[in-house]
């Protein structure tokens, strides 16, 4: 694929979208439309990708980084114009052109699209569909004999024109001489822009053939223009990737009511309960039970752990480990093996050693739990002084009994034992016994005397 450069077109607002945020950048199953186009053209081995950035062109070069070139196109004069701002960088003998706002097309696609135009020797070959609707989109046009002879909009299509089901799906390649053609392009059509569809009726008319190949599934060139249809293209996505997921071996027990975004990994044997949301970088193992109701983000699970009903953002939960029911754990949270975060548990930025049981209404914050500790209910770690965060460091098999503040910074030994109901702020020596709560004063037959 090295004689093409992939040219994103990414420059329109998408008024419809009826969006301060340029259409290319709304999300579906966890990446702003762009980003899906930009890693199918890498995975379809196309190495040069260029954006074309107008409209958000902060937000689109904030959100691609270094991995792809930029050329502006400073006002929105239409997609011909659109594509010439791209004319310098794409310095390759052809040109394949995508829309930032097609992001299921897949990578076998483009690469068989890429093949077929230089098998062919065509001028220009474009990336058709079939569809039952075929309002909004461009209309294909061809002879007699079946060859293309162009494209025509929907605004400037006659009412026969309009009857033709075939649609231009805005993906094409094109020999380098497109940027000739399209410098000669006029703005002579309903909307006064210039059509990069009119370059196919100039290959044309210069002798060049001109090729399409039709998609077998035509929902793939889905390009939604408003929120209606960005829903129904983010369904058709997610579908997708639970689908693949399920034929993984990934049990999948209601697909209508599971949220997998792109790019999450999801190892065989385990079950994706209802309401399960999964999100950006997030890793799960084998043979773990994720939900119901379950929302995790940018997560590594290994193998065998269980969460139920709870929030897990940033965290690292190791192989057995249960979550749950109702527990939230922050970024930086590592649960290691075995280990128990129970229900009504926040944890944030600490460490659940191996086998270590934290199972009720607890906060952990700062914190380094060693192994084999047990945490009473109800028990606070004061890791904030209003100021500050501190840290605090509980020793393997320690015993922290129920309703304990452990006000850091402060450490608890190995073997230690907190009593119920202490608040302790000195360090706990290693197998002391620590009490630090008021006694208790018994008043007899108080309430008679009193009445
Ligand atoms: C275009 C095609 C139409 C096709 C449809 C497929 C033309 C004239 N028409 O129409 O035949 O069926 O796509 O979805 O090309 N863009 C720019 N700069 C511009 C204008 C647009 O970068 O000046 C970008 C947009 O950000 C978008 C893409 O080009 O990613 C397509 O633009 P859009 O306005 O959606 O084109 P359509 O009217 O849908
Ligand atoms: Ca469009």
């Amino acid at each position: 694929m090295q004689q093409f450069t992939a040219v994103v077109l990414a420059a329109g607002l998408g008024k419809r979208m009826k969006s301060k945020i340029p259409k290319v950048l709304h999300p579906i199953c966890g990446l702003p439309m762009v980003q899906h186009v930009v890693n199918t053209a890498f995975a379809a081995g196309f190495g040069k990708i260029v954006v074309v950035v107008g409209h958000g062109g902060e937000g689109v070069r904030r959100v691609l980084g270094d991995r792809v070139e930029y050329a502006a196109q400073s006002e929105q004069l239409g997609t011909g114009h659109a594509l010439l701002c791209a004319r310098d960088a794409a310095a390759t003998e052809h040109v394949i052109v995508l829309s930032g706002d097609a992001p299921l097309l897949a990578a076998e696609t483009l690469a068989g699209l890429a093949r077929r135009h230089l098998d062919t020797g065509a001028g220009a070959t474009v990336l058709t569909a079939e569809l039952e609707d075929p309002s909004r989109y461009g209309r294909v046009m061809r002879d007699e004999s079946g060859s293309v002879l162009g494209i025509v909009e929907e605004k400037d299509a006659t009412p026969e024109e309009r009857a033709i089901r075939e649609v231009n799906t805005g993906t094409y390649c094109f020999k380098r001489r497109v940027f000739d053609l399209l410098e000669s392009v006029g703005t002579e059509n309903a909307q006064g822009e210039y059509y990069l569809t009119d370059a196919l009726s100039a290959f044309r008319r210069e002798g060049a053939s001109v090729e399409a190949q039709k998609l077998d599934d035509p929902r793939e060139g889905e390009a939604p223009n408003d929120r209606v249809q960005l829903a129904a293209t983010a369904a058709l996505m997610q579908h997708r990737i639970l689908e693949n997921l399920m034929l993984s071996g990934v049990t999948i027990v209601d697909p209508s009511n599971t949220y997998v975004d792109a790019g999450v990994v999801v190892g065989a044997d385990t079950v994706l309960l209802p309401g399960t949301m999964l999100h950006g970088a997030t890793v799960i193992g084998e043979n773990c039970t994720i939900g119901p109701f379950s929302q995790v983000r940018d997560t590594e699970i290994g193998n065998g752990v269980t969460i139920q009903q709870s929030v897990v953002v940033g965290s690292r939960i190791d192989h057995g480990a249960t979550i749950g029911p109702f527990s939230y754990l922050r970024p930086e949270t590592v649960v290691k093996q075995a280990a128990k975060v129970g229900g009504f548990v926040e944890v944030k930025k600490s460490t659940i050693g191996e086998k270590s049981k934290v199972p009720h209404l607890s906060y952990v914050g700062d914190c380094t739990i060693g192994t084999g500790v047990n945490i009473g209910a109800g028990t606070i770690v004061v890791n904030y002084d209003g100021v500050h965060k501190h840290p605090t460091v509980i020793g393997d098999r320690a015993f922290i009994g129920s309703n304990t503040n452990l006000i850091a910074p402060v450490t608890v030994g190995e073997d230690a034992f907190v009593a119920a109901g202490s608040t302790i702020n000195r360090p706990v020596p290693e197998g002391a016994l620590a009490i630090g709560r008021a006694r208790q004063v018994v008043k007899e037959n108080w309430r008679r005397k009193r009445d």
